[in-house]
């Protein structure tokens, strides 16, 4: 069995607004060994980003985190001082976000950049720090890395400054790297190259990646296991494969039906889930997908228990509960079941 590396247990989280307390995260559980690739994905505001800051410790107000726990290799994560947080950020935990202008300094050159991380965190001499981050920029595809570390961000591409993010990330072989929607402002052929790269970097070290999208199609390439998050809580948690071909949710199948496909020669066939997300302001009692859902019935007024579908396989459906409840459905005809 793998080694248990990240163990998000209940976790809550609520910003205060203007309009209320926004309950973004309402409960979420889900677990990673080491080495693993780990996928988040749901509609915008599902509360994956926020998951993904409760991790890192990341969360300041008007955000706070209510309830839970999350814990890397045994140690509770939420206890740590700032000072601990210091430590392990960029260190064993690293993180690649949307939109890599964000995180570089428009001022400094990619080589200074990279290099200072490198030093910081492995304690080399600033020319071997440049000569490591030479030798970064090669190993994430760019060419002539020579030159390339001489100029400043504004002089890469998107696809080459997310590229040049992930080494950062890597640079310090961590345990843990989680990249948010690391793809998402990029364009089609750019993004499978990033999707292609982080595979690779990750066949070629032990750092487990969690990695956050709207897209299950990303997952199904880059991933072993997705957790299927909907109105701040999980929806479905299984393999690649349970998602797929085990579908366990009907809102794991809204998102399936989602994706483009081929339909005949080139043609593409989007079928959006009808509806938006949930109110977090006043979250609906019971099932958070209850407005959306085509087998809606009665029981869905109440929050279903957590269904174990198989080992490691778990759904928050009441359908996939037991036969009585599956027939109290069917009987209600409430459900194109
Ligand atoms: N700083 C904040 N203040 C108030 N509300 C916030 C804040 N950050 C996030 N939220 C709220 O938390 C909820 C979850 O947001 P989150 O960013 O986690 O969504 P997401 O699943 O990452 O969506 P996306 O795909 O758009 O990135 C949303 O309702 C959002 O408005
Ligand atoms: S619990 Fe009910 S509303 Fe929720 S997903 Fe299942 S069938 Fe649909
Ligand atoms: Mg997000």
């Amino acid at each position: 069995m793998t080694k248990q590396l990240l163990n998000v247990d209940e976790l809550q989280v609520s910003f205060h607004t203007r309009d209320g307390l926004n309950q973004a995260v309402r409960g979420v559980s889900f677990h990673m060994g080491a080495g693993e690739t780990v996928g988040i994905v749901g509609e915008s505001g599902s509360g994956k980003s926020v998951t993904a800051k409760a991790i890192m410790g990341l969360i300041a107000p008007p955000g706070k985190i209510t309830h839970g726990s999350v814990t890397f290799q045994g140690e509770n994560l939420l206890g740590l001082s700032q000072k601990d947080w210091r430590k392990l950020r960029g260190n064993r935990i690293a993180m690649v976000f949307q939109d890599p202008m964000t995180s570089l300094n428009p001022v400094k050159t990619i080589g200074f950049q990279m290099s200072e991380v490198i030093r910081r965190h492995r304690g080399l001499g600033k020319k071997e720090a440049m000569l490591e981050a030479v030798e970064m920029l090669r190993k994430v595809g760019i060419s002539e890395p020579e030159r390339r570390v001489k100029q400043y961000p504004h002089e890469f591409s998107g696809g080459m400054r997310q590229r040049v993010m992930i080494a950062m990330a890597l640079s310090c072989n961590p345990e843990l790297l989680i990249a948010d929607e690391p793809t998402t402002a990029l364009d089609v052929t750019i993004q499978a190259q990033i999707l292609d790269l982080l595979k690779k970097l990750k066949d070629e070290s032990d750092t487990a990646v969690l990695l956050i999208t709207h897209d299950l199609g990303v997952v199904a390439q880059v991933c072993s296991r997705v957790v299927v998050m909907y109105g701040g809580m999980v929806m479905e948690e299984g393999t690649v494969e349970d998602i797929f071909y085990r579908t366990g949710h009907p809102y794991t199948q809204g998102l399936l039906r989602s994706l483009p496909k081929r339909v005949g020669a080139n043609r593409e066939r989007l079928v959006p889930i009808e509806g938006s997300p949930p109110d977090l302001i006043n979250p609906p009692a019971g099932c958070p997908f209850r407005d959306r859902c085509p087998y809606a019935f009665g029981k869905c007024a109440e929050l279903p228990p957590v269904a174990e579908l198989g080992e490691g396989h778990r759904s928050l459906c009441w359908l996939v509960q037991d036969k009585d409840t599956l027939a109290e459905a069917l009987a209600e005809g409430g459900a194109d079941l």
